[in-house]
């Protein structure tokens, strides 16, 4: 049977072909995102997969809702799989906020779920690192949460050569909007417009402007001059200061699909623009009122990272690892008389935190030597009878290949100097 269009399968390494998704490459990109994030101070938080479909309607823009996976459950609540996580963050925020001290800085890695269009970068399914700030007003946000958005990209080896940040403000858009006569019932549909510039024709894009009581070329200007408001100014010094300006430039053309956007808006691209966006974000200081219904007024922003994107840059730019499986200690069986006396053994050099493969049934003195050196195995260990009937360990060190026989219990002692292993 075949696994559904859009939806991924993450095999072991070494992967049976080059299309393959690698569950260690995930696992790797998991690791960066959860420990920079760390390191910033963010806590990690969850909410559930499956959410009612009235916090995705209420406010994320008609482009997420129409790529809803919604349903009606058994009970006959209409239900969504989560499109992505702010909105579950908000009602988070909006039922237990007074129990924190603000600002929060929470993150998480969420599997979201988009019934769109399968095509390079965008699936059904993709994980998406979210870092939030919630409770601060002021442009020292902005630039913390962009700044761990630039130091995220650089745990994986990418640099100002690989990658930008592209900086824009939605309320630079609005006065533009605003003094330009736009029409309060037309704004969203007028950001829909500007966040699709790029990927829709000349004449489309006219036309569609032209219908609002804008000209493309009006549009363009603006775009063009990117003067920076007082916000964006504040960030990029703030970012200067930490010597990270070289990533982020103010960029117009940026304006975000999502619809409750409020201030500062980014997008992370690749500097060759060959993929879609790595991440996007921005502040939405008006969503936990609105999912509150007006219960919990407070300020947040934040930004959403995808795998799928950055997997397939990582790997264009040859910077992911060789993931390898690799163990502390290959237990050989050679004699099956001894297996109990080995299990025995091995369990405890497991309960000290060792990594330990062994052959599950009767196997040949080679096929397992064989094993352990594909495994790699730091040590490699087997018990035998000498000849006056004791039990003996045999303990070959494979890195410097000493071989030493010692009593079974004498063991763990012999293990201890040797770092460990990593296991993947
Ligand atoms: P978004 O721009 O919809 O924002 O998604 C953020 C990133 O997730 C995108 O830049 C892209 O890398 C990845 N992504 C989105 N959809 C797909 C897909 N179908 N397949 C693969 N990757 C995808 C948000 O979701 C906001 N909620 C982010 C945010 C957090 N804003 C504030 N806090």
């Amino acid at each position: 049977m075949e696994r559904l269009p859009g939806f991924r399968d993450f095999y072991p390494e070494p992967l049976p072909d080059a299309e393959a998704w690698s569950s260690s490459a995930r696992r790797y990109i998991f690791e960066k995102w959860r420990s920079v994030a760390t390191r910033y101070g963010f806590v990690e938080y969850d909410g559930p997969p499956i959410e009612p479909l009235e916090l995705y309607t209420l406010k994320s823009g008609d482009e997420i809702v129409a790529q809803l996976y919604n349903f009606l459950d058994k009970g006959n609540r209409a239900v969504a799989l989560r499109p992505e996580l702010t909105p579950t963050l908000a009602r988070m925020i909006a039922a237990h906020a007074r129990n924190y001290k603000k600002p929060l800085k929470w993150f998480s890695m969420p599997q979201l779920f988009r019934y769109e269009r399968q095509q390079k970068g965008r699936l059904r399914e993709h994980f998406q690192f979210n870092a939030d700030i919630v409770g601060e007003q002021g442009p020292g946000a902005e630039a913390e949460l962009i700044a761990l958005a630039i130091d995220t990209l650089r745990s994986f080896g990418l640099g100002s050569d690989d990658f930008v940040i592209r900086l824009s403000s939605r309320a630079a858009w609005q006065e533009f909007f605003i003094k330009n006569g736009g029409k309060p019932e037309d704004e969203y549909q007028f950001y829909q417009a500007i966040d699709k510039l790029e990927r829709e024709t000349e004449d489309a894009n006219r036309e569609k402007l032209k219908k609002l009581g804008f000209s493309l070329e009006q549009v363009y200007d603006f775009i063009k001059k990117a003067e920076p408001v007082d916000g964006l100014q504040a960030i990029i010094e703030n970012l200067r200061a930490r010597g990270l300006s070289e990533f982020v430039k103010i960029d117009y053309g940026v304006i975000r699909g999502l619809a409750y956007y409020t201030g500062m808006v980014l997008e992370a691209f690749d500097k060759k623009g060959e993929f879609r966006a790595i991440a996007g974000g921005g502040r939405y200081d008006n969503l936990v009122k609105l999912i509150s219904k007006g219960k919990v007024d407070i300020p947040a922003l934040g930004f959403g990272m995808g795998d799928v994107v950055l997997c397939e840059l990582l790997k264009e730019r040859k910077l992911l690892p060789q993931f390898k499986q690799t163990i502390d200690v290959y237990f050989c069986i050679e004699y099956e008389s001894l297996r109990l006396e080995s299990l025995s053994l091995i369990q405890k050099v497991r309960d000290s935190s060792y990594t330990v493969e062994y052959p599950l049934s009767s196997a040949r003195y080679d096929k397992q030597f064989k094993r352990a050196v594909e495994l790699d195995a730091t040590w490699f260990i087997k018990l035998e009878k000498n000849s006056s009937g004791k039990i003996v360990a045999m303990v070959k060190n494979t890195r410097n290949r000493e071989e030493r026989a010692i009593t079974p219990d004498e063991i763990l002692n012999l293990l201890k100097p040797i770092p460990k292993n990593g296991i993947i």
